[in-house]
């Protein structure tokens, strides 16, 4: 087939290389020129496993190529639409990058081709998407949400645990299921009110299971359980299942904050008072809180002045990504109460806050009274400690993600606190 990718992010960008990888012809557009530029000349720029091994296979097979104009590369039989969503100032998703988008490739796409939204999208959205274009009736429309978590995005897209394909026209349907029969996952087909439900319904629902965990670990904290064994306890039940039960400082990341909080506002526009997210919102922000608060009743009660030494500042481990990390949440409100931080991440050189980014843990740990541990890298676990706590004013640790082991800590002459345990 020949298809057109509207976006190179996260999205677009491993949608255009897998469906190359998968034999099909694929012209991929962004308006970044620069980015477009190093995308032709196959640099990713991101961390993402095997993405640059399939952007540069496919740009040697020619089979993949990279534009700046969006209708340079909609001369296709499907058409993706992968740009961003952001939240706007009340949490609804900002759908004028797709309006504009639709606007621009409407006049030149070809006769009866298929336009899918793969971006997440409102509830709607597919209907709207139509009404923009009334004059292109022989264009359907299709919702095929994305469920790719960053750090396997390849793998998620490649094998995925499933593929939803919503549209009103059963034989658009068709074609875009037919891209993904070699995937062997289970394909649903449905309407594309339910399609693009589904997408928020999962995101909301792992995110609820981490506010359920966080909360689970509060009670821990009061009545001396540890969540770890209470979390397995849970997760050994295959209704419920061990995945997204991690207590820590919260979720963060580009989508499960943005889409429970879009969810939450558009129940809301249509009558629904979905009370249980805002729960699940409050839950998260009060998690950030309680690692702040820990530092601090740590620190003496008074962070003005004190050094505190970070591991970790990305959303999660095996990223870069630092989209409404719960880490730099953290480190923001160290900040502002007079802290000075020093970070170290594998993955990250420089953020947009006054606080030193340093090369290594045990420069971060240099005269820190508290070592906070908030982005859960393995390789945090084989710092050497004993040293780490040579450097430090006071052996202190933090442990926001339950990554290190308390009693080994405590061997190694660290003042150890994690979360729920
Ligand atoms: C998520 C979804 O998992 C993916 O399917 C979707 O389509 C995109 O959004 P991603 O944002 O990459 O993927 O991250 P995910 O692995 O879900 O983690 C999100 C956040 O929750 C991170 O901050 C992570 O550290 C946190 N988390 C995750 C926990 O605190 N506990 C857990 O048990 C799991």
């Amino acid at each position: 087939m020949e298809l057109g990718v509207i976006g190179a992010g996260y999205v677009g960008l491993t949608t255009a290389a897998c469906f190359a990888h998968l034999g099909h012809r694929v012209v991929c557009a962004d308006i970044d020129a620069a980015h477009v530029e190093r995308l032709s000349a196959g640099d990713v720029g991101i961390a993402e496993p095997g993405l640059t091994e399939l952007v540069v296979s496919g740009l040697e097979s020619g089979r993949l190529r990279f534009v700046t104009e969006p209708v340079a590369a909609v001369d296709a039989d499907i058409v993706f639409i992968c740009v961003g969503t952001p939240p706007d100032s009340d949490g609804a998703a900002d759908l004028s990058a797709i309006k504009s988008v639709v606007r621009t490739i409407a006049p030149v796409l070809r006769r009866d081709a298929v336009l899918v939204t793969k971006s997440t999208v409102p509830v709607g959205s597919a209907q709207m998407v139509n009404s923009l274009i009334p004059e292109r009736d022989d264009i359907a429309v299709v919702s095929n949400p994305e469920f790719l978590r960053e750090g396997h995005a390849v793998d998620d897209f490649l094998e995925p645990s499933r593929v939803v394909v919503g549209g009103d026209i059963p034989a658009a349907r068709a074609r875009v299921a037919d891209l993904y029969t070699d995937l062997q996952a289970p394909v649903l087909v449905t309407d594309p009110a339910s399609a693009e439900l589904v997408k928020y319904a999962t995101n909301a629902f792992l995110a609820t299971k981490i506010s359920f965990a966080n909360a689970i670990a509060n009670v821990c904290e009061a009545v001396g359980a540890d969540i770890r064994q209470v979390g397995l306890g849970m997760g050994h039940d295959p209704r419920i299942g061990f995945d997204h039960l991690e207590a820590g400082p919260g979720f963060g990341g580009s989508c499960l904050p943005k889409d429970v909080s879009a969810l939450l506002h558009f129940a809301r526009e249509a009558g629904y008072d979905f009370a249980l997210l805002r729960g699940v919102l409050e839950v998260n922000d009060e998690q950030r809180a309680r690692v702040v608060t820990k530092v601090r009743a740590l620190a003496g009660g008074d962070l003005g002045g004190v050094s505190i030494g970070v591991l970790g500042l990305a959303f999660k481990a095996g990223t870069d990504d630092l989209r409404d990390s719960p880490a730099l949440a953290v480190v923001a409100s160290l900040v502002a109460e007079g802290a000075a931080v020093k970070a170290f991440d594998p993955a990250v050189d420089a953020v947009d806050l006054p606080i030193s980014v340093v090369k290594d843990p045990y420069e971060a740990a240099r005269d820190a009274a508290v070592l906070v541990v908030l982005t859960e890298w393995a390789e945090f676990r084989s710092v050497d400690y004993e040293r780490v706590a040579t450097e430090m004013k006071h052996a202190v640790v933090v442990d926001a993600r339950n990554l290190l082991n308390p009693d080994t800590m405590r061997r190694q002459g660290f003042e150890y606190v994690g979360v729920g345990r």
